[in-house]
């Protein structure tokens, strides 16, 4: 049931919070990250020398959230493949190999495929799925659920923040497992658990800002999204948001390939959003997004800055800047693709079109 909102996504966008704050219950104890469900997999953890991570669509984007998070944390290199590429190639795979699998609906057949592919090849697999008892778990040698609750619209949105906390949450914990987390671990931990307030902050704070900003660009035929770091796959998934409900054509790109080509798209008025990381964690990241956004304002770009809050050098270039709390480098994504959840949502509405139920898509996409 909606429960008096205008549509499950309007829902499910609000029930962030929880979904982040579900998917982190029971598995901190004191300062560590312990996921329960894991116990017994030390050996597998430490035995493993690569880990390859498939899923598709809004998934895949956690995925590429999850490499950087689990390359930093557990120090072990990380892949991500698209499930429906993965399979149909020949990759060098083995009982070291870690294939971790992400699906809300558990069902997607692309995924699943790639999932009997990677055991058949000799892999250990992990899942990170929503759907208790689904088919892609039980086809894993090992579960990790996100506790996101039901999704209901077909563009994902609490499913994906619950994704990514849970890969945040296994980063942590094998990080742990193989002794190769930093003193600064206590302190990721602090901000995973504080991350649900800040999504309510967000929410509060800049819900009606950013439906503002879709009412006057409803008549937009395209929008890019840049992004750095764990901005990138944000840029992806906010670009997929609104091909998906409003039917606007969308690209992500990670800021740094501008120069290489996407610039050549820039011309007075396009609007542009910009995922801008932290000054706090890396002033390099974040002086080359602030480049990054002076090139396409020069050539006439409208630019939306999604920063945290008191990061003053985006002000001068910017059209708008939508402001996320602070938080550890990691955690970024989780607050920052709040806004643009909102953003094509609200565009969609702006263009009276379903939001729940887009035109050509299905929820769960369980034929190849
Ligand atoms: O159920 P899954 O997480 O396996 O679904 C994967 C994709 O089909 C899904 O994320 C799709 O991209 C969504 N419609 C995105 O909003």
């Amino acid at each position: 049931e909606k429960g008096g909102w205008p549509s499950f996504m309007a829902k499910e966008v609000a029930e962030q919070p929880d979904a982040v704050a579900n998917t982190i219950r029971g598995r901190v104890q004191g300062d560590q990250v312990v996921i329960p469900e894991l116990d017994g997999l030390d050996e597998l953890f430490i035995g493993i020398d690569r880990v390859i991570i498939t899923a598709c669509g809004t998934a895949s984007y956690a995925a590429l959230v999850g490499k950087y998070a689990i390359e930093q944390w557990a120090r072990v290199p990380v892949d991500v493949e698209l499930a429906h590429e993965f399979r149909y190639r020949d990759p060098v795979i083995g009982d070291k190999t870690l294939v971790i699998s992400i699906s809300q609906s558990g069902e997607t057949m692309d995924t699943l495929m790639a999932v009997k592919y990677a055991r058949e090849r000799g892999a250990r697999t992990l899942s990170v799925c929503n759907t208790q008892g689904a088919t892609i778990p039980r086809e894993s040698d090992a579960v990790v659920y996100t506790h996101a609750g039901p999704e209901v619209a077909v563009a994902s949105t609490k499913a994906f923040s619950a994704q990514i906390t849970a890969l945040l949450l296994l980063g942590l914990h094998m990080g742990r497992v193989r002794g190769s987390l930093s003193d600064s671990a206590a302190s990721d931990v602090a901000e995973l658990q504080a991350l649900p307030e800040k999504i309510a902050q967000v929410l509060a704070e800049e819900q009606e800002h950013v439906a503002q900003l879709a009412g006057w660009m409803a008549d937009t035929r395209s929008v890019l999204f840049l992004g750095r770091h764990v901005g990138y796959p944000i840029a992806l998934e906010g670009a997929l948001k609104l091909k998906e409900i409003s039917y606007i054509h969308a690209e992500g790109f990670a800021a740094g390939e501008l120069k290489h080509g996407p610039i050549a798209l820039i011309e007075p008025g396009q609007p542009v959003f910009v995922i801008v990381p932290s000054p706090r964690h890396s002033a390099l990241v974040h002086s080359k997004v602030v480049s990054n956004i002076q090139e396409i304002r020069a050539r006439g770009a409208r630019v939306i800055v999604i920063a945290e809050e008191g990061d003053a050098a985006v002000l001068p270039f910017a059209d708008e800047v939508i402001r996320i709390p602070l938080t550890g480098a990691m955690f970024e994504p989780v607050l920052a693709v709040v806004p643009l959840q909102i953003f094509a949502m609200a565009l969609a509405t702006a263009k009276g079109l379903d939001v729940d139920q887009p035109r050509n898509l299905a929820k769960s996409v369980t034929v190849e």
